[in-house]
């Protein structure tokens, strides 16, 4: 089949095969992504709207127990300066999004497992959850715990979790990864947020060494076999005090188009899950969050982190925003979103379609 007639057939509705999301991968430019993206934009206006939801984004520290190897903040570089706020920052930048009706927040940091973290924590999400009178929702991205830390989280108020699976491709995640990393622990991690009723977000990075449009293909039957709630993906941006810092395989441009027409293919599979338009779009192009959306996106993570962090929080590099303040990043997306024809739906936690039916 020409690659037409696969889109046309995924449009439809048709189970797709594995071949089938390769061939659409790898759409070339010009006409085969215009029409990739603009047949899963429709996808996305019939099962979501034109309509974007913010999440305000709080990187709350960059202290990690963890030593990805593609990650800015690991644990090995000692080029990073460690900071973790205290509760009445988060407590106010939460405040300045209830305030500016983003509907939710998502708290991120790097991975810590001690009980002074797990208490922290808990406390900050019952405070949020007060200051806003149970109105702003809470996302954590705080990345693998026990099911006792992540129990009691929930039950302090935070009712979605994020956390990427990176690749669904185990041999990827071991190169990724140093040897007391554990893919297999990463997908009970899943498991359990789903099972103790969390709206589960999961992801991959899209450009990494090694990985294929077959692995990619997987990524996408990963989110739909995990059932999760909504994903988070964007390209792989070496990060110049990383092991990975050369190991980009694809230039900018590349990696840019392929994380776009993965978005598509992700939203004309799925349909009605949530998709970020991630930051790291906007690292390799100045309107890639934009890109984002019309290629099927319908969440953006306005930068909710005082300026004075947002330098110590660089996972990758080139990200966007260092200097700005919330203000800042809020008009400055709401003039991109609205330049696209969308609205935001403000005050609003935006759950996805698709964790709605789930609950009927
Ligand atoms: N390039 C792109 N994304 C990255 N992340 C971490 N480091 C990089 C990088 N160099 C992503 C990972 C992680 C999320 C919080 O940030 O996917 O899960
Ligand atoms: Fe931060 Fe545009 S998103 S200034």
């Amino acid at each position: 089949m020409d690659f037409k007639s696969i889109l046309e057939k995924i449009y439809r509705g048709a189970s797709p095969e594995k071949n089938d999301l390769t061939s659409l991968l790898s759409a070339k430019t010009g006409e085969e992504t215009e029409s990739l993206f603009s047949k899963a934009y429709e996808i996305k206006k019939r099962h979501i709207g034109q309509k974007a939801h913010f999440r305000g984004l709080i990187e709350i520290g960059n202290i990690c127990e963890k030593d990805c190897r593609y990650c800015g903040i690991r644990k090995s570089n000692k080029r990073v300066e460690r900071f973790f706020m205290d509760e009445e920052e988060i407590v106010s930048e939460a405040l300045f999004a209830y305030r500016n009706q983003y509907g939710s927040v998502v708290l991120q940091s790097g991975e810590r497992q001690d009980d002074y973290f797990t208490e922290f924590i808990e406390r900050a999400v019952r405070r949020i959850k007060e200051i806003s009178s149970g109105e702003l929702g809470v996302t954590l991205c705080l990345g693998e715990q026990s099911e006792e830390t992540y129990r009691r989280w929930f039950a302090a108020g935070a009712h979605r979790y994020l956390l990427r699976i990176e690749t669904s491709n185990p041999e990827i995640y071991r190169n990724l990864h140093p040897p007391d990393h554990d893919f297999e622990a990463r997908k009970s991690c899943l498991h359990l947020l789903k099972k103790l009723g969390y709206q589960l977000g999961t992801g991959v990075m899209i450009g990494l060494p090694g990985q294929s449009l077959e692995d990619l293909a997987d990524d996408i039957f990963f989110f739909r076999d995990c059932d999760c709630d909504m994903i988070g993906m964007g390209p792989f941006i070496p990060h110049k005090d990383t092991p990975m810092c050369a190991d980009a395989p694809l230039s900018p441009e590349s990696s840019l188009e392929l994380a776009l027409k993965m978005i598509a293919v992700t939203r004309l599979v799925l349909r009605d899950v949530n998709i970020a338009s991630t930051t790291a779009l906007q690292a390799l192009s100045p309107t890639g969050r934009e890109m984002g959306l019309l290629a099927g996106a319908n969440i953006i993570m306005p930068n909710l982190t005082d300026t004075k962090y947002r330098a110590s929080y660089q996972l990758y590099d080139g990200k966007p925003c260092l200097d700005e303040n919330s203000s800042m990043c809020k008009n400055c997306l709401q003039r991109r979103i609205e330049s696209i024809g969308e609205s935001i739906g403000f005050g609003e936690w935006g759950d996805s379609p698709h964790f709605k039916k789930g609950k009927q």
